[in-house]
């Protein structure tokens, strides 16, 4: 396959895949695939589904690192009034997220260009799944948490799977400007979503999507954070439409939270650019991000799509989250649940017609965040092992 690394500013572009943005104006890159130079060998015939299904369309050239990622459940749900509504679950990935489809094609990539290490700063779930790959590579593993933000779970499993874990008493946003320079200084491959191989392996989503229904949805919606995801399926789609193998692309649907919600208030105001925040704050953790470092992808591919952005209260996302739960067996970390908060805040505001099929995307485990789920819901009734007094709280 024949691509190359575009800057989606200045429209250079870069046969050099140890790029992370463009040399020239340090605009975000892309992987531009030479189109008609792929040869289409899949089938959407809604069968083995995973992200390596797709690899005419993935700019790899090794031998995957591969854990089995992707194939994830879309479930037809009743949460539409009148309209379809799908949940894909992207927390049954290998490590719990949507992270695995990226960390697939990103570890095998820091491979091929022969690094020994990779690194990162993460909200908790990018760094699960970077260690997981990493250590099924034989990589090393670096990680800027914020410190005390991220859920127990995600925390857990980058230690377990042997990275080396520092959490800074600062944001997100701050991690990530750290681990760029520092990436940069002692030759680390990054695995943010800026880097634009991480992006090819989130954009089979959309690919699974078109398979497992057959057909184009006329809306996803999802949660943004550092906004990544949205830009990669958005991007899926087009290469499908670009390929002729489908003929329309659904409206990409962005939710924020409201305390770190950057990209939502650009769109309010249809700008192209968004004013970043210094002090996120939101329940969801995940996406607890003030200053995107893929705003200007995300935004694009919500003008592009005909989409839109909206907010939920940290109440919200609660509710959605037990909702779906208790409601539809789908267990899910906050962060996923905002995308069923923005689905029903849109059904309310009549935003969605009643002939739509729209799929949510739940990017993370319930298992994911543990303490979250005990604080809303409490902890377990404790009695004396006495079959009366079971009886009674019964
Ligand atoms: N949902 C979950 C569960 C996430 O972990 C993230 C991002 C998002 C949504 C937002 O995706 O950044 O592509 O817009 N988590 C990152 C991390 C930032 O470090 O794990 P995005």
């Amino acid at each position: 396959m024949d691509y190359a690394l575009r800057c989606i500013e200045c429209d250079r572009e870069f046969e050099n895949d140890e790029l992370y943005t463009c040399p020239s104006c340090n605009g975000l890159l892309e992987v531009k695939i030479r189109l008609d130079s792929v040869e289409v060998d899949f089938k959407f015939d809604g069968i083995n589904l995973r992200v390596w299904k797709y690899s005419n369309l993935l700019p790899v050239k090794s031998k995957p690192i591969s854990l089995n990622e992707g194939g994830t459940p879309l479930f037809k749900t009743t949460l539409g009034d009148r309209c379809k509504v799908y949940v894909k679950h992207e927390g049954m990935n290998p490590s719990g997220s949507f992270k695995d489809r990226g960390m697939t094609i990103g570890v095998t990539k820091a491979i091929e260009l022969g690094k020994k290490a990779v690194a990162c700063a993460s909200t908790g779930n990018t760094s699960a799944s970077m260690a997981m790959y990493a250590a099924k590579a034989g990589l090393k593993a670096y990680v800027l948490l914020p410190a005390g933000k991220v859920a127990l779970g995600k925390v857990a499993q980058a230690l377990m799977h042997g990275a080396k874990v520092i959490g800074i008493k600062s944001n997100f946003d701050v991690a990530l400007e750290f681990v760029r320079k520092i990436s940069e200084e002692e030759n680390f491959y990054l695995l943010n979503s800026v880097n634009p191989f991480r992006l090819e392996g989130q954009k089979t989503i959309a690919f699974e999507i078109v398979d497992e229904l057959g057909y184009v949805p006329d809306r996803v919606i999802l949660p943004v954070g550092n906004a990544g995801n949205i830009s990669a399926i958005f991007k899926g789609f087009k290469e499908l439409k670009e390929l002729g193998l489908i003929d329309s692309i659904p409206k990409m649907t962005g939710v924020q939270a409201e305390g770190a919600s950057p990209i939502y208030k650009a769109f309010k105001e249809r700008k192209l650019d968004i004013i970043p925040e210094q002090s996120p704050e939101t329940v969801a953790t995940a996406i607890r991000i003030g200053n995107p470092v893929n705003a200007k992808k995300a935004l694009n591919a919500i003008y592009k799509s005909n989409g839109l952005s909206v907010s939920v209260s940290d109440n919200e996302i609660i509710e959605a989250q037990k909702f779906l739960a208790s409601k539809e067996g789908i267990g899910v970390e906050p962060a996923s649940a905002a995308s069923i908060a923005g689905l029903r805040k849109l059904l309310e505001m009549g935003e969605i017609g009643s002939d739509e099929t729209v799929v949510c995307i739940t990017t993370g485990h319930l298992l994911k965040d543990p303490e979250t789920v005990i604080s809303v819901c409490g902890e377990p009734i404790e009695v004396e092992a006495d079959l009366e007094k079971i009886k009674e709280v019964l």
